[in-house]
């Protein structure tokens, strides 16, 4: 008995010198075979009552053997497939190769005019002061001396947010102006790029969402003389050095007087006459002196202070820039659109 007992140590450490895992896997089954909780020598150890007492040290010796022999093998096979597979990934990172092809993102048309812009004031001294698209009704309106009965107010125009007249998706930047002058005192200076929203049909031409860049300037003494300089070097910055502006009367409930600076684009071309409808001047922003109302509103003193304002629509100018025939083009955010930007800034 004892002797069969022997031979079957032998044959089973024999084995295990020669096992030969070539891979984590079959290292996984010899490690179970061997060493796992459940491995073949617990089941020979279960023979030591049938071995007789004289060989019984020699038993205990043998299977000893068979322990640290098995483990040795594990150990050592287990460090060169590790090896082996560190070596083989670190092939497939070969920093030599030339780069995958990666695809690079692009920045959207109306971002880069509004970052060009935004760059165009800051050079000047205007810092940017952005503020929530989710308004209150005073903010938005009655602080910009906006009467209740305004047909800005209507409800065809304003997004008012569900069981509530009190907020609404602010309908211009106009708003950041009563946010900037009851939180800081003048002077100020600051412009506004942000989004907009009016309950307006979406068509080619309009979308019931667009950007616009507001601009607010106060301190002693500002006079009209200084908003149309400041309009002045806004459009030569942006439509170049030759460039003509001229500043047509308009109505604003919040500015008095109030202007709208047109561009001049020339009717030479198919382009710019459609552009302009013939007139050869575009339309680019609504601006004007702050009304004292407003200043009062906010807790100004229009006794020691004025100040300018404009605000400016992006969309028109992406569009021009771009020869972009369909407002919501903009905002379909369809892949083969936005891709044709890749060099813009
Ligand atoms: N808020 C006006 C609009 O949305 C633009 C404007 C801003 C006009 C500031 C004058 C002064 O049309």
């Amino acid at each position: 008995m004892s002797d069969s007992i022997f031979s079957k140590i032998e044959s089973i450490l024999e084995e295990i010198k020669s096992a030969n895992p070539q891979d984590a896997e079959q290292l996984e089954n010899f490690r179970i075979t061997y060493l796992g909780s459940k491995n073949i020598l617990k089941g020979l150890f279960s023979h030591m009552k049938d071995i007789e007492p004289a060989r019984k040290k020699d038993f205990g010796q043998m299977m000893n053997e068979l322990k640290t022999t098995a483990q040795g093998v594990f150990d050592a096979k287990n460090t060169e497939i590790k090896n082996a597979s560190r070596a083989e990934s670190k092939n497939a990172e070969d920093y030599s190769k030339p780069p995958f092809p990666e695809a690079v993102g692009s920045r959207h048309p109306v971002s880069v005019v509004m970052n060009h812009m935004v760059d165009v004031f800051q050079r000047i001294g205007f810092v940017v002061s952005e503020d929530r698209e989710i308004e209150d009704d005073w903010h938005n309106f009655t602080a910009m001396n906006t009467p209740e009965d305004h047909p800005a107010r209507d409800m065809q125009d304003t997004f008012y947010l569900t069981n509530s007249i009190e907020n609404l998706l602010r309908t211009h930047t106009s708003s950041v102006q009563s946010r900037v002058m009851t939180s800081s005192k003048p002077p100020i200076r600051i412009i506004a790029p942000g989004r907009v929203y009016r309950n307006e049909t979406v068509s080619a031409r309009s979308h019931c969402q667009f950007h616009q860049i507001e601009g607010l300037y106060i301190d002693k003494d500002v006079s009209f003389a200084d908003m149309k300089q400041t309009l002045l070097y806004f459009a030569k910055e942006m439509y170049g050095a030759e460039t003509k502006i001229r500043l047509r009367p308009s109505y604003f409930p919040f500015t008095e007087p109030s202007a709208e600076m047109d561009v001049w684009m020339g009717t030479e071309t198919e382009k710019t006459k459609k552009l302009t409808k013939g007139t050869g001047w575009l339309e680019v922003l609504g601006c004007g002196m702050v009304d004292p109302n407003v200043l009062t509103n906010c807790g100004i003193d229009p006794e020691i202070y004025s100040g300018f304002a404009f605000g400016i629509g992006i969309e028109r100018s992406a569009m021009q820039k771009y020869d972009i025939g369909d407002i919501r083009m903009l905002f379909e955010n369809d892949i083969r659109f936005l891709n044709q930007f890749q060099s813009a800034l």
